[in-house]
């Protein structure tokens, strides 16, 4: 990499992280950290250009529409704003954006409008910090952040939800394994992801049932 192409990493780190100063903590800088550093570490297996990894990984939740009602398009402005500001190249901005207009899971019943594999890298890099003990930990932090139950047995999961009725699920958190992170494993582009996300996938069921056992009142 250049050195220009560094010291717009480096910006974008500190931008990144001042603005995502008081976010919930399944999304916070550390998220973006943990993702970045799995994009690198996936990178080595994948031809891909670094740089635009670098900051596609850094920039992917840097609006999250989960948290400004819904709204897809403020990421993706915020992102493109910054990095014409810092004098990125226009075409890593538009391949940036793509990224983070897409990145994302909605139910998983969507369409994916464009691909790339630096796509494909972070989006793997991102479903793996939904699972394992960390992915358990983000899952029930933003359960706990919209007030939902943590497990109600009368209301079982739905596994067809259009877009809007997955951003609109008010369901026990229990839920969400069975509506997303349980479905990542399957899902994952790359050689690497695919063998890490194997393990949490693993360690999430060991979760689910111990829950159950002590929920039944299980010694
Ligand atoms: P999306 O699921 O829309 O792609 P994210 O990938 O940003 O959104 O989700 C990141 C993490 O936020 C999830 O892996 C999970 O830990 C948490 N999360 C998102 N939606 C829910 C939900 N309905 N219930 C519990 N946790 C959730
Ligand atoms: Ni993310």
């Amino acid at each position: 990499m250049t050195s220009d192409q560094l010291e717009h990493i480096q910006h974008t780190k500190n931008f990144v992280k001042q603005t995502l100063e008081s976010a919930e903590g399944g999304h916070d800088w550390f998220h973006i950290l943990r993702v970045y550093n799995n994009s690198l570490l996936i990178s080595k297996n994948e031809s891909v250009n670094d740089y635009v990894v670098a900051l596609g990984a850094l920039l992917h939740d840097i609006a999250d529409s989960k948290f400004y009602d819904g709204d897809e398009t403020i990421g993706p402005q915020k992102a493109r704003e910054f990095l014409f500001k810092i004098n990125v190249d226009s075409t890593v901005i538009e391949h940036v954006v793509k990224i983070i207009e897409n990145v994302s899971f909605k139910g998983g019943n969507e369409a994916q409008s464009f691909s790339s594999k630096e796509l494909d890298v972070i989006q793997d890099a991102d479903r793996l910090d939904a699972l394992g003990a960390i992915g358990i930990a983000r899952t029930f932090n933003y359960g706990g952040y919209k007030n939902r139950k943590l497990y109600d047995p009368s209301i079982p999961p739905d596994l067809k939800m259009t877009k809007e009725a997955y951003k609109a699920s008010t369901a026990p958190t229990i839920n969400h394994f069975y509506e997303k992170l349980l479905l990542l494993k399957d899902r994952m582009h790359t050689k690497t992801g695919k063998q890490i996300a194997q393990n949490r996938h693993l360690y999430m069921e060991g979760f689910l049932k111990q829950f159950y056992a002590e929920w039944n009142g299980k010694k």
